[in-house]
């Protein structure tokens, strides 16, 4: 069953168990009050009828009404004994008025000017209807009436009047009104909740099943609006995070797929090019095209050349892939930076010197700065660093300068040369695997493209970030940091913490 129909059914009955009650308590109270169950559709005028004075009234008119019966009804005609009477009658809030023949022979003063005989009900001398009610302007009386006969023959009533509130009155002549009033509003109370729950509920629960629809037939390029506050509205910022979160993973399993696409048809075409030169080669052997031993030399250098190179290329994308799947272990030294650097330069100035490259390198002249680093896999970052500078240098005057700038945290070590530098567009790629500037596709540079982004995994695999600043035809800088440590109170070293 829907939510709507289930409120809807609620909504119904509490609505049928609120009339059930209250009509129940209303027949009730009616039994209990009037003791009568045939006379509650007259409910509240026999209510008014039996009930219209107060018991001390009640027991004085009874006194008079004896009196007119039993005893000798123009004893009524003594002044004396009426406001005696109506002295009794009016401490219990009530007043005596007798009537002989049409006119008034006895009223409190305050009466005589309301002029009752206009207004009180005639004379009936089966006294059938013995108690009423009756309106003087806006004024609203109960009264109880008896009618006899004076010793003269004259027509005598006895009146015994109460004045009620106006608002009684009022509540009596307009009581089915109102009760119908009260239903319809509880009525429209519950259509109106019923809607607003409608809104507030269904409609965003309507809304948050159409995108689950719509994100289970793939389609995640939408924003799921939070349609409502509360819980709902949690459900919805839920959703649309889950959305988020999919739509997410989506991109990133799709760059995956054209990364692992772009990773085998480099694979493949790095190693068909040497292979198919390695190949003409020897078919140029096995055809007798090497016919002398300088060319047979030369094809035989060649083959070595390419297979060399091939060797190392796979030697590359092995370390590569071990380092992307983190495969290889770090094994971590804690070390002076200077010292280590200068090692590293040091192996490397010979080859450099020899190239014609000159390399600057002023140590670090502060405090020493201590790195707990993997020293081999840094050496080879380095190592591919500088293979760059010196693979992309085209200018006579051939630098490589390196400096170490200290931090809070963490140090920055900067290699700078002035070589070629990196077109713009290319800066950005620079580090991903296979990636060479387009200018560099060419057999003297040569190479995988598979040296930055080996350096890229050893410097993250410390924890540091790597990266270039470079101008295109004027030089290149490559940086990496790494973390710097401290020693604690024992000796041992422990990674030092930046605020920022
Ligand atoms: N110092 C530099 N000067 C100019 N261009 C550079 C420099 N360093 C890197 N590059 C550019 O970045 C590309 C990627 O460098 P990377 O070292 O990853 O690959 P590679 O040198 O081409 O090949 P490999 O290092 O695998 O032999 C290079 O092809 C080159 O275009
Ligand atoms: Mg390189």
């Amino acid at each position: 069953m829907s939510i709507r129909l289930k409120l809807l059914f609620s909504y119904t009955g509490t609505l049928l168990i609120t009339i059930l009650i209250f009509v129940a308590t209303t027949f009730f109270i009616t039994v209990a009050v009037t003791g009568d169950m045939k006379s509650i559709k007259q409910f509240y005028k026999i209510h008014y009828a039996l009930n219209p004075l107060s018991p001390e009234v009640e027991s004085l008119f009874m006194e008079l009404k004896y009196i007119t019966k039993n005893d000798n009804p123009d004893r009524l005609l003594d002044r004396a004994l009426l406001a005696d009477y109506d002295n009794k009658l009016r401490i219990a809030q009530a007043t005596l008025i007798i009537r002989k023949g049409p006119s008034i022979y006895y009223a409190s003063p305050p009466w005589k000017t309301l002029q009752p005989e206009t207004h009180l009900p005639e004379y009936d001398a089966g006294n059938i209807q013995i108690r009423g009610t009756f309106n003087i302007a806006d004024r609203f009386f109960s009264y109880a009436k008896y009618d006899f006969v004076f010793g003269d023959q004259s027509p005598g009533s006895v009146f015994v009047l109460r004045e009620r509130s106006p608002f009684a009155e009022l509540t009596r002549k307009l009581l089915p009104l109102l009760i119908s009033i009260l239903f319809v509003l509880l009525l429209l109370a519950n259509v109106l909740l019923y809607a607003f729950i409608t809104r507030s509920i269904i409609v965003p629960l309507q809304k948050l099943k159409q995108s689950a629809d719509r994100i289970r037939e793939g389609n995640l390029d939408f924003r799921i609006e939070p349609a409502a506050g509360g819980e709902i509205g949690q459900l919805s910022t839920a959703f649309e995070e889950m959305r988020k979160q999919l739509n997410h993973s989506l991109e990133l399993q799709q760059q995956y797929e054209e990364n692992r696409k772009e990773l085998l048809s480099n694979i493949s075409h790095d190693l068909k090019t040497p292979i198919s030169s390695i190949k003409g080669y020897i078919e140029g052997i096995r055809d007798g095209v090497a016919n002398t031993p300088e060319k047979m030399n030369k094809y035989v250098n060649t083959i070595f050349g390419k297979t060399v190179a091939m060797d190392r290329l796979i030697d590359e994308l092995f370390l590569y892939s071990k380092l992307d799947l983190k495969k290889v272990p770090f094994h971590f030294e804690k070390l002076d930076l200077n010292r280590f650097l200068t090692d590293v330069l040091e192996e490397q100035r010979f080859d450099l010197e020899a190239q014609g490259f000159q390399l600057y390198y002023a140590p670090w002249q502060g405090e020493p700065v201590e790195v707990l680093i993997d020293p081999e896999k840094v050496r080879r970052a380095i190592s591919n660093i500088i293979d760059n500078s010196v693979k992309f240098m085209d200018k006579a005057d051939k630098r490589i300068v390196v400096r170490v700038e200290p931090g809070e945290g963490d140090v920055t070590v900067r290699l700078t040369d002035n070589g070629s530098g990196i077109p713009a567009e290319a800066a950005a790629h620079i580090f991903d695997r296979f990636y060479r500037a387009e200018s560099s596709r060419n057999s003297r540079t040569g190479g995988s493209g598979l040296g930055l982004a080996i350096a890229r995994q050893v410097i993250e695999g410390h924890g540091g970030t790597i990266g270039a600043d470079s101008v295109y035809g004027q030089g290149t800088t490559i940086y990496f940091t790494l973390k710097r440590t401290i020693l604690s109170g024992n000796g041992e070293a422990y990674e030092k913490h930046t605020d920022h």
